[in-house]
């Protein structure tokens, strides 16, 4: 008896506890599993929830190519993970964006094919074997389409969707932030989708039939610069486009998507200022056209909301400008200083440059200031190469001999004991044939720019600071490493309403798209990178500080913002997040500090908690 009173008494007292404790973890598992599960977290390949093999037999089914499995670039160089590989091939080729391009694995910036683990380790695929580190996939995508076609780009929109897949969305993997590599993604690839189409007369879908562009040009999502710029140059036409070695950067994709900038931009306006339609497969997957006329929310959203965030563009036309002689300006100095650092005299030529950029641009000129000594041993010094697309050689000789007379009376005045010898070792303007030939003379230099380890940050340079400050900028700038001008805004593209389109607004009051960076040799530890990684955020404290607000370029920019929405987008985040809510309400489409990705850990993986 006692023996079942004791029984009950402790089952009641059992069932109590069981409950007390029960009910509130069955409560923290259901939470949990809402938080993880479907909704919460996206399937990477690790996780059980990814697709098996007969899934992917059926996507393979459906599309016009194979399925493609990613290998990182280097993998060739490791015949346990390709032996069917060329490691000659990838050691000689290495730093050549458009091989690169051609590769559904490799991404531009070798750093972000790797993988950092919590605890340090770093997964990644050497170039250089005799590290003795063994080939891992790292961040590169493990299996995804080739798109060619529509029906490609929707079947795969449509296998992420209902798998719930981490989807990375790749094109030429340009991206500086890492934006088409994702660990354990699946991957669209739209690099194989080149058609490209020159209408004699185009007019907007939706558009009254009066509408008409003269020679506007379609290009497919996987279209490079180099690829548009020979076909707009056949059609005797200039198209406004990005320049690069090899001219591999893709020509409708992040670059439009981000901003698009241009030596021309100056003159004609950015990218985004030039695009008069974009077809997008959206979340839904449905194909969809977005102008002036129709899903004008949508048009607006992806000029300057930045790459792979609503959706996947198809292709992209732009309006053209006339085929003309243009004007190219040149002024290359060196300096010699017997004092180590920076010489005061290379202060005062940077501020000197900085100071007549608004004039430059507002004249139309547009290119890039970049610096190097012009002899080893010799201090940095500038470079500055550029162009006037529509200008006469008489009128833009009134906005660029200026520049070289302001520069010519630094020197004459400069000694290598006080402050540094100032030497301007060219400086000329004449006229070429056309931006085809410039960029093709000039600038395609076809050398290797691409494969490092690299990070960057930027700032887009205000008239204001430049007019008022331009010695502090000068100052500032000249402390940070591998610093790259480019006189990209200003003129044209200041001109424009900050609201008529996406873009970060910021951009309507540069003139300078200022960027530094620091790289380092692949084997380098995690702790290491850390360490560079702490300079490079030191780095952007001074920029900020120095224009505070003044805004950067979200495709060639930092991954450490500490306000990314307010840097990258400015204003215009809130309205960019509602429209990507409305075509992208599950986040199909999210990538490392676009719009939306404040709601997801650092991975992209699960949802951040409330
Ligand atoms: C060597 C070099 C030179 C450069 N020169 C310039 C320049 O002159 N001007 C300039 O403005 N920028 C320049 N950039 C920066 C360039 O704009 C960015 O790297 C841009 O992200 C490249 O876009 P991509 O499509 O070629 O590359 P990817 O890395 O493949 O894609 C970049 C981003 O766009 C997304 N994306 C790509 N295609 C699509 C699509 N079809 N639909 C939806 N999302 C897509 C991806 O998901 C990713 O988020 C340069 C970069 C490099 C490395
Ligand atoms: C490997 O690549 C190199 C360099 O591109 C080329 O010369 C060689 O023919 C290739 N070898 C094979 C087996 O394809
Ligand atoms: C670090 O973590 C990764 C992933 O969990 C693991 O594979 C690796 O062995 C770990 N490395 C060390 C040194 O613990
Ligand atoms: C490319 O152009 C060809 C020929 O005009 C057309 O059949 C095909 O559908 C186009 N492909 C895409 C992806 O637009
Ligand atoms: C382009 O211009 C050249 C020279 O004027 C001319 O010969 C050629 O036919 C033109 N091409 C096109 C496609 O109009
Ligand atoms: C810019 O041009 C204007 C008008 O020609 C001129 O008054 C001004 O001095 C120029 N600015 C600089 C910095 O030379
Ligand atoms: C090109 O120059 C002509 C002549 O000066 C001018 O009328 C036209 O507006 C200019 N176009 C642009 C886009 O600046
Ligand atoms: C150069 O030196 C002369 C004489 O010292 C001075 O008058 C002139 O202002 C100086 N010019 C510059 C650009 O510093
Ligand atoms: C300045 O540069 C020119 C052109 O390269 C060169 O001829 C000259 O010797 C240089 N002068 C000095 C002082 O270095
Ligand atoms: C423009 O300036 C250059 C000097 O760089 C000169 O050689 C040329 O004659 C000038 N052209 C015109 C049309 O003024
Ligand atoms: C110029 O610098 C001073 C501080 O030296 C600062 O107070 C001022 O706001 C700056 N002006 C601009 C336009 O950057
Ligand atoms: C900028 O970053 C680099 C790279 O980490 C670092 O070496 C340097 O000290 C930093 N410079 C400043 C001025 O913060």
């Amino acid at each position: 008896m006692i023996c079942t009173t004791m029984f009950r008494t402790m089952f009641r007292l059992v069932a109590r506890i069981t409950m007390l404790s029960w009910v509130p973890l069955l409560t923290r598992l259901v939470a949990l599993a809402s938080s993880t599960g479907s909704h919460g977290c996206k399937c990477i390949s690790t996780d059980d929830c990814w697709p098996d093999a007969s899934a992917f037999a059926k996507l393979a089914s459906e599309v016009s190519q194979p399925l493609v499995q990613p290998f990182p670039t280097a993998s060739a160089c490791y015949p346990v993970s390709d032996p069917s590989g060329n490691c000659t091939e990838v050691q000689t080729l290495w730093g050549d964006g458009n091989w690169r391009s051609n590769q559904a694995g490799s991404m531009q910036e070798s750093n972000y094919e790797t993988f950092t683990f919590d605890n340090g380790t770093i997964s990644a695929c050497y170039r250089d074997t005799a590290l003795g580190v063994p080939c891992e996939q790292g961040s590169v995508p493990v299996i995804g389409v080739d798109a060619r076609t529509l029906e490609d780009v929707q079947a795969g929109v449509k296998f992420a969707r209902v798998h719930n897949l981490r989807l990375v969305v790749k094109n030429t993997g340009h991206d500086f932030l890492g934006r088409s590599a994702g660990r354990g993604s699946f991957v669209i690839w739209t690099h194989h989708m080149k058609n490209i189409t020159v209408h004699d007369t185009f007019t907007p879908f939706g558009g009254r039939k009066n509408e008409k562009y003269s020679q506007a040009i379609t290009l497919g999502a996987g279209v490079q610069w180099h690829e548009a710029y020979d076909a707009a140059n056949g059609a005797n036409r200039t198209l406004v486009g990005g320049l690069s070695a090899g001219g591999s950067v893709g020509a409708a994709g992040g670059w439009l998507l981000g901003g698009g900038h241009s030596a021309l931009s100056p003159t004609y306006g950015l990218g985004v200022d030039n695009v008069l339609e974009i077809s997008i497969v959206v979340a839904s997957g449905e194909h969809i056209k977005a102008n002036s006329h129709k899903n004008t929310d949508l048009f607006w959203a992806l000029r300057g909301g930045g790459g792979g965030t609503y959706g996947i563009v198809t292709s992209v036309t732009y309006r053209t400008h006339p085929l003309q002689q243009v004007i190219a300006g040149f002024l290359t100095t060196s300096i010699k200083s017997s004092t180590p650092g920076t010489p005061p005299i290379l202060v005062k030529l940077i501020s000197e440059f900085f100071r007549m950029s608004p004039n430059l641009s507002d004249a139309g000129w547009g290119g890039y200031g970049l610096m190097a000594p012009s002899a080893p041993g010799e201090s940095l010094a500038m470079q500055f190469v550029a162009i006037a697309p529509n200008s006469s050689w008489s009128a833009a000789n009134d906005s660029f001999l200026p520049l070289i007379a302001n520069v010519a009376s630094l020197a004459a005045n400069s000694s290598i004991d006080d402050g540094g010898l100032l030497n301007i070792t060219f400086a000329s303007t004449f006229p070429v044939e056309s931006f085809h030939a410039w960029l093709t003379q000039f600038i395609d230099s076809g050398t290797a720019e691409t494969g490092g380890n690299v990070m960057i940050g930027s700032r887009l340079l205000p008239k204001a600071l430049l007019d008022v400050n331009s010695t502090r900028a000068a100052e500032t700038w000249l402390g940070l490493p591998g610093i790259t001008f480019h006189l990209v805004a200003g003129g044209a593209v200041s001109k424009t309403d900050p609201d008529a389109t996406g873009l970060n607004p910021a951009w309507r009051k540069g003139v300078l798209h200022a960027a530094f960076g620091s790289g380092w040799p692949e084997g380098t530890s995690s702790a290491d990178i850390e360490q560079i990684a702490n300079g490079i955020k030191q780095n952007l404290t001074l920029i900020e500080n120095l224009s505070p607000n003044a805004g950067a370029y979200l495709n060639e920019a930092s991954l450490f913002e500490t306000d990314f929405q307010q840097t990258f987008f400015g204003n215009h985040y809130h309205k960019l997040k509602a429209i990507k809510k409305r075509y992208d309400p599950t986040d199909l489409f999210i990538v490392p500090k676009g719009v939306g990705s404040e709601d997801w850990d650092e991975q992209l993986h699960c949802r951040r908690r409330k």
